[in-house]
Order: structure tokens, then C-alpha cells, then sequence
């Protein structure tokens, strides 16, 4: 049973059909069809011009930053956000940004926040070229950033004229949470990146979004980056079984996320703020462990149970396709007995 992450999830039978049958051509000449199509329809499902299909979401976030900055300029982000914490420093590494971290509420950023740290324009500051969103937060727990929040925020930065860039991986999660179109979040942000393969089950790859001459720049920095494939048809044929088949059962995800948060929250021993779990990640702490947090890893896998740690005694546990509920039944029931156990 494996809880570490929605990455986990294997293809499905419809996506290795796809796979199959998928015409193919060089995509660096921009002749694959099914990449050609893939991209049309993201974009068309996000509301904006234009997109691109990039390796991973990594790979998608570094070059939306490449694309949106210069070299000295600075970048402002959520201060646990998955582009600060978990790709390498690439940002800083590659496209050579300062990140400005603000702490928001929940993974969200308060537009005040934001209004005060943007740099004015004045000789001495690096400029302020980016604020970029996390939407759903992962490390705050999979909390979703609704629409107004964003529309709020976005104010904020289009009157400083500065873009806003929103790290989408699991952008259909927090859609499906609210029950709202996608395209209420992607309308308030210029430019954006969802994955393909988390929650929606795709082998491989993400998708970067926004207006033509975005795209177009980020074409080329991809190919800089070693990110031009060629019959990348492969990939995006599951991805477009993803994109029309995989996003409405997400919910069946959050449900499962909902009844391992509650139960959970019935041992003593365990810390949960039951109001973070929004859709498929589950964050909370164990309390009084008498091992470390590897040793109850181990306790765990033992019994059949993944999970992944943040840092100290904090953990996490993300549903996704592969998990029934049946199995957080049992993952509760592993829980009690490891518990008991130190
Ligand atoms: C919020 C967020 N952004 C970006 C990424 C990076 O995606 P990838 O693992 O495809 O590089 C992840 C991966 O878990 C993520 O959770």
C-alpha cells in the first residue's frame, strides 16, 4: 500500500492502449500529432492561448521561472513551497533568481504581504519579476487556493505589473474539491504548469500554460534544457487519456483522504488539523514517538504501509488511484497496532 505520493499510480489500461496506437513525429519540428493535440486541448481546458508538454513539473517550473525573469531579479514564493524546497535550488542554480519566501496562511499568500515585499523600482533592489503560487500547497497539507484568492492576490501583482504564476501540479485537485472549473482558478494567473502524472495517473510529464509568446520562449529554453523530445506522442497520448478520463474520480481520492484524516484523529497520540485536508494529502505529526520517525517507517512498511516523512515527527500520506478505501481501513488498523506497539 503505497501512501507516499499520488506519483506512485501506474497507467491504466486505456492509457497503454493509447500509447499504442498513438501517431507519432518529431516533436522539436513540431510534428507530432498527438503532442500537437494534447497541447491544444490543456490549453483550451485551462482557458488560455497557448501550451506546452515538459518532462515533469520540475522541469515545467523552472522554465516558467526562465521565462518570466532575468538573471539578479527576484522571485516571490509561498515559504514552503515545492519549487524553493524540493527542485534542487534550480531556480537559483539555473536561472539565477533570488527567492523572497513570505509565509502565507495555509499555503495561500495574503495579498498585503505580497503588496509590501514587491521591490520598488530604485537602483539598489533586484526587481521583483515573478510571484508564483502553490495550488493545491502540498506542504501545507494539499490546501486548495480558491478563486477569489487568487482573483484577490492577482489584483495586487497585475497593478505592480508583476506576472503571477501559479505551480498547478494538482490544480485539478483543488478544482474538484470546489466543485468549480478549472478555468475559475487559471483565469486570475498569466501563466501556469499541471501535472500529468500524480493524481491523474499518466506515466510520464506536465504541462506549462499561458499566452503565445510565453510559450514560445519557453519553447526554446526547454530545448536549452535538454527537455526537446521526439516522438514524445508516447507520453502525451496518456497524458490526453488523463486530461478527458482521470480528473472527476479525484474525488473519490479526497474522500479516502477524508476518512483516514478522521480516523487518524481519533489516537491520542497523533496531531491532525483536520480543516487542512481539502482533497488526496493527509499531513500530521506524531506525538511522543519513543522511535525514530525511520524505525516507524520501517514498523509501517512491515505491515505493508508506505508513507513519507516532511521533517521531525510531521508525515504524510497522499490517496490516489491505487487506494481503496478498504485499504485505509486497514492503513488505520496498522496505525493502532504500530502505535500500541512504542
Ligand atoms: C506542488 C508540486 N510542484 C511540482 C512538483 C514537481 O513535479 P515532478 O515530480 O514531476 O518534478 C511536485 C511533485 O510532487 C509538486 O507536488
Amino acid at each position: 500500500m503505497d501512501l507516499r505520493s499520488d506519483t506512485v499510480t501506474l497507467p491504466t489500461d486505456e492509457m497503454y492502449e493509447a500509447i499504442k496506437n498513438a501517431e507519432l513525429g518529431d516533436d522539436v519540428y513540431r510534428e507530432d500529432p498527438t503532442v500537437n493535440r494534447l497541447e491544444e486541448l490543456a490549453a483550451k481546458t485551462m482557458g488560455k492561448e497557448a501550451a506546452l508538454l515538459v518532462t515533469s513539473g520540475t522541469q515545467a517550473n523552472l522554465t516558467s521561472v526562465m521565462a518570466q525573469t532575468n538573471r539578479g531579479d527576484e522571485v516571490i514564493l509561498e515559504s514552503d513551497a515545492h519549487i524553493y524546497h524540493y527542485e534542487v535550488g534550480g531556480i537559483s542554480a539555473l536561472a539565477g533568481v533570488i527567492p523572497k519566501l513570505i509565509k502565507g496562511k495555509k499555503g495561500a499568500l495574503e495579498p498585503g504581504d505580497v503588496e509590501k515585499e514587491i521591490m520598488p523600482e530604485e537602483i539598489h533592489h533586484p526587481k521583483t519579476a515573478l510571484v508564483c503560487i502553490e495550488n493545491t500547497h502540498n506542504r501545507a497539507g494539499g490546501t486548495v487556493i480558491t478563486p477569489e484568492q487568487i482573483e484577490a492576490l492577482s489584483e495586487v501583482t497585475r497593478s505592480k505589473g508583476v506576472p503571477l504564476y501559479m505551480d498547478g501540479a494538482r490544480i485539478f485537485n483543488a478544482a474538484v474539491a470546489l466543485n468549480r472549473d478549472v478555468k475559475d482558478f487559471t483565469g486570475h494567473v498569466d501563466s501556469l504548469m499541471f501535472c500529468l502524472s500524480k493524481g491523474l495517473s499518466a506515466p510520464v510529464g506536465s504541462v506549462m500554460i499561458g499566452n503565445t509568446d510565453f510559450i514560445e520562449k519557453a519553447r526554446k529554453i526547454r530545448k536549452m534544457l535538454g527537455g526537446g523530445m521526439r516522438q514524445a506522442g508516447i507520453i502525451a497520448a496518456p497524458g490526453i487519456v488523463a486530461l478527458e478520463k482521470m480528473v472527476d474520480r479525484l474525488s473519490e481520492d479526497h474522500t479516502n483522504a477524508r476518512a483516514l484524516a478522521e480516523g487518524l484523529s481519533k489516537f491520542e497520540s497523533i496531531k491532525i488539523d483536520l480543516e487542512t485536508v481539502q482533497t488526496n494529502i493527509v499531513k500530521f505529526e506524531v506525538q511522543g514517538l519513543k522511535v525514530s520517525p525511520e524505525e516507524f517507517f520501517s514498523m509501517l512498511r512491515e505491515r505493508g504501509v508506505q508513507i513519507l516523512g516532511y521533517e521531525g515527527n510531521v508525515m504524510r500520506m497522499v490517496t490516489h488511484r491505487h487506494i481503496t478505501r478498504e485499504d485505509i481501513n486497514y492503513t488505520l488498523e496498522v496505525f493502532e497496532d504500530v502505535i500500541r506497539k512504542i
